[in-house]
């Protein structure tokens, strides 16, 4: 399993015009795209012998551990739309924690526990945008200022102000960490992320849904193509040069270079040419299409039961009625080469269940990242 790089260098120099990538790693996807199959990372060869033991994905004992994980990542809790005015405020919650999004009078995106210090109550409610000049709880009227100050006199409390958790805006997106510390631990990707230009961008759909599989089989479909041919034949397998990809760590994380089939032609392979999937370790999927790019989020519930917030993100709100029908055959693709995954997310844990190993191939590097990263998560 070994022979990662922890990192992959892009020096300046080797930049191309187009993409953030080293040339080197773009040759890699130019081979693979070649050879239509998965790049076998070097090291790895043989790696899948062994297998991976299934009490993993339905132990009691490895999901508490692997939720306590999440508590010590960045997470996704929605998005810059939502909340892009003074005032603008919503509730947003990620797996046992309720969070409170708000803009300042300074334009600064604050995020608190939802949460009344008198007895407790939920501050803000609902999934829509409020606009509010304090934070009002609903039960006794205890008031808050925008930096989450108790501004009602005559209570007594321990504290007066209301926990305050760390939030970074990235590409429309909103991530929160329960440290400064545990927020940079997404800067690899945020560097490589600000160079296309998605900041602006905003949510056109978004779906929610649970579904009975343990949240590291919905996550592991999107670290491997080795799947395209079969699972997507009827979709995304008429886009893309058969099974082949790059999977290319970035520490927890990982990029991975799908080729299109006009890349091997292509002399400066460009957005359009390939589709370029960022893993955000442990359990968030960017996929970048050349003008638009969906978000595949798994939250575990219970070791066989998974929440999963699928969003598209596109340049601008849609000014006219046919730019909203172009936009929503591109969610429609993207929801429902998506919902191939994820209906088989089911029929893989029932499958699992029943066997003591499974045995990744050669072929799914990304499988192996992945679960060496759980091991070795601190
Ligand atoms: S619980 Fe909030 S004011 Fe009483
Ligand atoms: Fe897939």
């Amino acid at each position: 399993m070994g022979g990662y790089p922890l990192k992959t260098e892009i020096k300046e120099n080797q930049r191309t015009k187009h993409l953030p990538f080293s040339r080197t790693l773009l040759e890699r996807v130019r081979r693979q795209s070649e050879l239509g199959v998965p790049e076998i990372f070097p090291g790895l060869e043989g790696s899948g012998v062994s297998g991976i033991s299934t009490g993993r994905y339905v132990n009691e004992e490895s999901f508490l551990k692997e939720k306590e994980l999440f508590h010590r990542r960045p997470f996704l809790v929605g998005f810059r739309e939502k909340v892009s005015r003074t005032g603008d405020c919503i509730s947003a919650n990620f797996l046992d924690r309720d969070w409170i999004l708000l803009r300042d009078e300074k334009n600064d995106l604050k995020g608190f526990e939802n949460a009344c210090l008198h007895r407790g109550t939920r501050l803000i409610s609902g999934a829509d945008t409020k606009s509010i000049r304090k934070i009002v709880c609903p039960y006794h009227s205890w008031t808050y200022d925008f930096d989450g100050e108790l501004l009602t006199g005559g209570c007594k409390v321990g504290n007066n102000k209301l926990r305050e958790i760390p939030l970074i805006e990235i590409a429309g997106m909103i991530f929160a960490g329960k440290t400064s510390e545990i927020l940079n631990q997404i800067n690899p990707i945020r560097n490589e992320l600000d160079e296309y230009n998605l900041d602006s961008y905003v949510p056109f759909a978004l779906l929610k849904e649970e579904g009975e599989y343990n949240w590291k089989v919905g996550v592991e479909i999107f670290l491997e193509t080795y799947h395209i041919a079969t699972l997507h034949r009827n979709s995304v397998a008429a886009v893309v040069e058969k099974n082949s990809s790059v999977y290319d760590p970035i520490g927890e994380h990982a990029r991975i270079l799908i080729p299109n089939r006009t890349y091997k032609a292509a002399e400066t392979p460009s957005r359009k040419d390939l589709i370029i999937t960022y893993f955000i370790f442990p359990s968030t999927i960017l996929v970048l299409f050349r003008d638009h790019f969906g978000i595949i989020q798994f939250q575990p519930l219970s070791p066989s039961k998974t929440r999963c917030i699928r969003a598209v993100l596109i340049p601008e709100k849609p000014k006219t009625d046919r730019m909203i029908r172009f936009w929503e055959g591109n969610r429609d693709f993207f929801f429902r080469t998506t919902s191939e995954d994820l209906e088989l997310a089911p029929e893989i844990h029932a499958g699992i269940r029943q066997r003591e190993r499974i045995y990744p191939s050669s072929w799914e590097p990304g499988i192996f990242h992945f679960h060496r990263s759980l091991e070795n998560a601190e």
